[in-house]
């Protein structure tokens, strides 16, 4: 009887990470994604009954859900060197001449993308991931086996003839799409967004918790293999091998990587990809230029630091520069201040820009920006481009120092800037107009109450109007206050009150995300609520039992401490309380709730006739789904009501994504 539960979940496992590698690293899908649902799901519950039968890489663990609390540090068996650098083609053109005095007859160069992540070093053993540790100081790095488990293109189990015990190096990074999505989404919570892809790489291989690991949706190329007595003459031979054994490698038909002889090969390669690197869905900082020969490589040696059979050619980001006009302050509904440079237009990588991004204090002082000056700007991963640098011989005589802005642009109220904080805030949380009504725009917002038939005018028009001071006057609100506003007409009317009542059946975990509680976006929302399961023993939750639940830091600790010690937020609470929102995790939510949509992206469109587009969106996420919010090659299943949007339609249609209708859902879902 065990033999066969064992027989079941080995080949079970074995049939998941064969179908994981056509679907994510072929992108040739071998199964339909109902079917590979069946088998997970036939897997997680025969790895809940059995656990001990389970494998640590398992395909459940994709999705991840176990927490790291201490990365362990780990020697590297061959420690992990870095590249030289060049910023010039004679450079590579002297590593050429080089190369060819120092060894004899031909030689075949590798040119390579030089992909700009995070570097990982992962060890196999008998085709099963033992290990993944970072770079670190180069001869000792972390730990970050359970996090990297949830990157889909790094098998979990490998196939074809492999060698015994190996370890495969690559660059872990963030997709340009998947790095804007996850800015948008913090800038809506209040949230400074991140830099660049590269930091917020390494940053999440260090997060404890995988399962927002999973939910960032990192990516891994391999770019070289290392190991005692390895079947391979060549650095091309063994790439090629890893692909087949199932590891993503660089694909030539992309021009991803090249074989060269020459000088004029390798120059057109670097040529060719200083202009194409824009259209790339990921970033690179340069080339790398490879000598393919094992044996040469050997002959070539080491200097202390770096290959000197390899060389990194870096490009120089595209900069242009322009007169800095003015900078101006925006404050946000959190009271976060941005600075914005004010530019005169140019025309860089495609676009008009004339505005950038100053992200703070500091990097004003840093650059020492002033008004007038003739600066450089830059377009990196994000959409709004960055001043990177000053033209100081262009600085206009007498041009003055920044003096950053102490008062709010809104309600002049002097800003303030907590220690260790970027950021300066307005602290008239309860006064400034933009705050205020930005707080209600964001209560009332698609992600957080999603009241239909009240949109941001209508907010701000009824705060102007004295008819809402906070969120709970949203709840007092009637018929008769609304019918006298400009352009409200019955039926509007109507519609507001109705969306308004709706609102109060949304889960706890989304009126907590709705109350705009600095740091507490989306997913720490739901953290919270499914640790504490009432707001009642959130505000009771002391500072150590706060920060004890997984990536819930310093920071947010004390966010929410702050939050709850206002007596005016918690008389608030009270009023929300009294209208009957949801401000505790329902029996219904905790006895609704399972895994059949475990890593499941399901987009939503249209008008449904059971439940509403709501109730669909959270039975998706209560079923261990995710939502998508546009149809891409990673979404599963467009649910499609009537009305379903034509453009999502089309797209499905052409990706090839499975249409399901609410019945259908419904079923899936049991
Ligand atoms: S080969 C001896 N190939 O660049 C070093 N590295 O400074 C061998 N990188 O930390 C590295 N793309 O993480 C190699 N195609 C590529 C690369 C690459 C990015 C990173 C790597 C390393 C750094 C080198």
């Amino acid at each position: 009887m065990m033999d066969g539960i064992k027989n079941r979940i080995d080949a079970l496992t074995k049939e998941l990470n064969e179908h994981n590698y056509s679907y994510y690293v072929l992108s040739e899908p071998s199964i339909s994604d109902y079917e590979f649902d069946q088998l997970l799901k036939e897997l997680e519950e025969l790895e809940i009954e059995h656990p001990e039968l389970a494998h640590k890489n398992s395909p459940t663990k994709r999705v991840g859900g176990d927490i790291t609390k201490r990365f362990e540090t780990v020697t590297h068996r061959f420690p992990m060197l870095s590249l030289s650098n060049s910023y010039s083609k004679e450079e590579i053109a002297d590593f050429e001449a080089r190369v060819r005095k120092l060894v004899e007859g031909d030689i075949e160069f590798i040119c390579e993308l030089k992909y700009d992540g995070c570097a990982i070093g992962l060890t196999y053993e008998n085709g099963e991931l033992l290990r993944a540790v970072t770079r670190g100081d180069g001869t000792k790095g972390e730990d970050v086996t359970t996090n990297i488990r949830t990157i889909n293109t790094i098998p979990l189990y490998l196939h074809g003839n492999y060698p015994k015990d190996f370890e495969i190096r690559g660059e872990v990074f963030l997709s340009l799409d998947r790095f804007r999505a996850l800015n948008e989404k913090r800038e809506e919570d209040g949230e400074p967004a991140y830099m660049n892809p590269r930091n917020t790489a390494s940053g999440t291989l260090k997060l404890q918790d995988s399962a927002v690991v999973a939910e960032r949706g990192l990516d891994c190329y391999l770019y070289s293999l290392h190991g005692k007595e390895l079947p391979f003459s060549t650095h091309y031979e063994a790439l090629s091998a890893a692909g087949s054994w199932g590891f993503k490698v660089p694909k030539e038909e992309l021009r991803y990587i090249e074989r060269t002889n020459s000088i004029e090969g390798i120059m057109e390669f670097i040529d060719y990809w200083d202009v194409e690197r824009h259209k790339l869905p990921f970033e690179i900082d340069g080339i790398v230029i490879k000598v393919n020969s094992y044996y040469k490589q050997e002959e070539l040696g080491y200097t202390a630091k770096s290959p000197r059979w390899a060389i990194a050619y870096k490009f120089k980001a595209e900069q242009l520069s322009t007169r800095l006009e003015s900078i101006t302050y925006q404050v946000g509904r959190t009271g976060a201040i941005t600075p914005v440079a004010n530019l005169s237009p140019i025309l860089l990588a495609g676009t008009t820009v004339k505005r950038a991004s100053l992200h703070n204090a500091d990097q004003i002082e840093k650059l020492d920006l002033r008004v007038g000056d003739s600066v450089f700007v830059e377009k990196g991963g994000e959409i709004i481009p960055k001043v990177v640098g000053v033209d100081l011989s262009l600085r206009p005589e007498g041009a003055a120092i920044t003096k950053y802005a102490e008062l709010c642009p809104d309600c002049s109220t002097t800003l303030v800037r907590k220690e260790g904080e970027a950021l300066h805030y307005c602290p008239n949380e309860y006064g400034c107009p933009t705050q205020i009504t930005g707080k209600m725009e964001h209560f009332i917002s698609r992600r957080a109450m999603d009241i239909d038939g009240i949109g941001s005018e209508t907010v701000v028009q009824l705060y102007q109007q004295g008819l809402i001071q906070d969120i709970a006057d949203i709840y007092a609100i009637k018929k008769e206050d609304l019918l006298p506003l400009e352009r409200m007409a019955e039926k509007s009317a109507d519609n507001l009150i109705k969306g308004v009542e709706a609102s109060k059946q949304i889960p706890f975990e989304r009126v907590l995300f709705a109350l705009g509680i600095r740091y507490v976006g989306e997913t720490v929302a739901k953290k919270l609520a499914r640790h504490f399961g009432s707001i009642d023993n959130l505000c009771l939750a002391k500072f150590d039992e706060l920060v004890e639940v997984a990536e819930i830091g310093n920071r947010i600790a004390e966010s929410l401490i702050d939050y709850f010690s206002v007596e005016r937020n918690r008389l608030l609470i009270e009023r929300l309380k009294e209208f009957g929102l949801q401000l505790e995790v329902s029996e219904d939510e905790s006895l609704s709730r399972s895994d059949k949509l475990k890593g499941k992206i399901i987009v939503v469109s249209g008008v449904f006739e059971s439940l509403s587009r709501d109730e669909l969106k959270q039975s998706i996420e209560s079923n261990g789904g995710k939502v998508g919010s546009s149809v891409s090659g990673k979404t599963d299943y467009l649910l499609a009501g009537d009305k379903v949007g034509p453009s999502k339609l089309a797209k499905a249609e052409k990706l090839g994504v499975q249409l399901i209708s609410e019945e259908e859902f419904l079923s899936m879902i049991g």
